[in-house]
């Protein structure tokens, strides 16, 4: 069994070992976690890394003195443990206040409050050398129509952004932003629903090359989307700054399962997109390894650690299978036969006009469309097969 160390770059959310069991029908099935306890655990596990909302570390209109206690008693801990801090993320959804949003809300004053909310947290997360900074707007959004002008929504959201860019600029930090987007839960509707309505808004952004995105495997399958697809786009823009990994299973609310307890086969092609997808098949993406789940209520203190440890395993289990799927010389055939590579080959010839595509008998005139009828086939129906052999461990 594959065993984790700080090198495989592993993180979690505070709010995710810390998740006391809550839901809409029920209150916690488990005890609060400390600090200073799940920095020790996490680093005995094999993680490298620990990310929080600000609230999760004091609790919301702590005094200044309360907070300051608790961030010392983190950077401590920190210190003797060896686990970083990578990412810092405020929370913009739990107090009341938040109830229309942050960013967004309709009532000016708690779009100021949010923003001061949320330099507060920069400052700190400069202060830990986080590299990253997650905007997750599961309140921003709406549940009527009639009561949220979207126009003058994404304009807020906009001005929001823009004055984090200055202000990290102005001030030296070497930090950059991940929008996290989500289609609903906790609102009906939330702003930026999908990976690919959050790159068209960052597009629009002032400063958009400090301004990337955190993808959560659920939230785009809750919209029945293809998260592998979804990620390889934000790598394709250049914009995977972070990573949420995570299960769900199928269109449903936010499960939040253990990455891997759901759709198992888009796990091991997320995988393989993240460790082989780069240029020469060496990875795409450097970041952490970030899971972003909740430990389920039914289970107490040490299934919180066994879900731990069985992120990471899995993670590493498919890690192992990618690699044995990429080295099997069936596969390497299944993929040519496939013509995978053929498709990174220009369609049209190095300066070759329309005009010589227009001369090109063969392109055209020549060319038999027929024989795709019965014949062609592409094969990937049986790389498929190779994958899932892999997958199960049976080649
Ligand atoms: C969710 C989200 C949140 C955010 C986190 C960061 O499950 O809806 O993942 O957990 O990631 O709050 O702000
Ligand atoms: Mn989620
Ligand atoms: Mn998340």
């Amino acid at each position: 069994m594959p065993t984790p160390t700080p090198a495989d770059k592993f993180s979690f959310g505070l709010w995710t070992i810390g998740y006391n069991g809550t839901d809409p029908f029920g209150g916690p099935t488990r005890r609060p976690l400390d600090v200073v306890y799940a920095v020790e655990k996490l680093a005995e596990l094999g993680a490298y890394g620990l990310t929080f909302h600000d609230d999760d570390l004091f609790a919301f209109g702590a005094t200044d003195t309360e907070r300051r206690a608790q961030i010392d008693r983190l950077i401590a801990a920190l210190a003797s443990t060896g686990l970083t801090v990578p990412m810092v993320t405020t929370n913009l959804f739990s107090a009341p206040v938040f109830k229309d949003g942050g960013f967004t809300s309709n009532d000016r004053e708690v779009r100021r409050f949010a923003l001061r909310k949320v330099l507060r947290n920069i400052d700190l997360a400069a202060e830990l050398g986080a590299r990253t900074f997650v905007m997750w707007g599961g309140r921003e959004g709406a549940e009527y129509d009639n009561g949220k002008n979207l126009r003058a929504a994404l304009e807020r959201y906009r001005e929001a952004v823009n004055l984090l860019g200055d202000y990290v600029t102005d001030k030296g930090y070497d930090i950059r932003f991940a929008i996290e987007p989500k289609p609903n839960e906790p609102r009906g509707d939330i702003l930026l629903p999908t990976i690919g309505h959050a790159l068209a808004f960052i597009d629009s952004l002032e400063r958009s090359d400090l301004v990337g995105l955190n993808p959560e495997v659920g939230h785009e399958q809750m919209a029945g989307l293809n998260f592998t697809a979804g990620v390889a786009q934000a790598l394709y823009h250049d914009k995977l700054f972070h990573i949420d990994l995570n299960g769900q299973r199928s269109i449903k609310y936010d499960q939040d399962l253990v990455f891997g307890h759901g759709d198992l086969h888009n796990a091991f092609a997320l995988v393989d997109l993240l460790e082989h997808g780069g240029v020469d098949g060496g990875p795409s993406y450097l970041g952490p390894r970030h899971f972003d789940y909740k430990p389920s209520r039914t289970e107490d203190e040490q299934g919180v650690w066994e879900s731990v440890t069985a992120n990471m395993r899995t993670y590493l289990l498919l890690k192992e299978r990618a690699a044995a799927f990429r080295a099997d010389p069936e596969v390497q055939e299944a993929l040519s036969a496939a013509k995978v590579d053929e498709l990174s080959r220009p369609t049209m010839a190095a300066g070759e006009s329309y005009e010589a595509l227009l001369a090109d008998r063969s392109a055209y005139e020549d060319f038999d469309a027929g024989a795709y009828l019965d014949g062609k086939g592409f094969g990937f129906v049986r790389l498929q097969q190779l994958a899932t052999e892999h997958l199960m461990g049976a080649r």
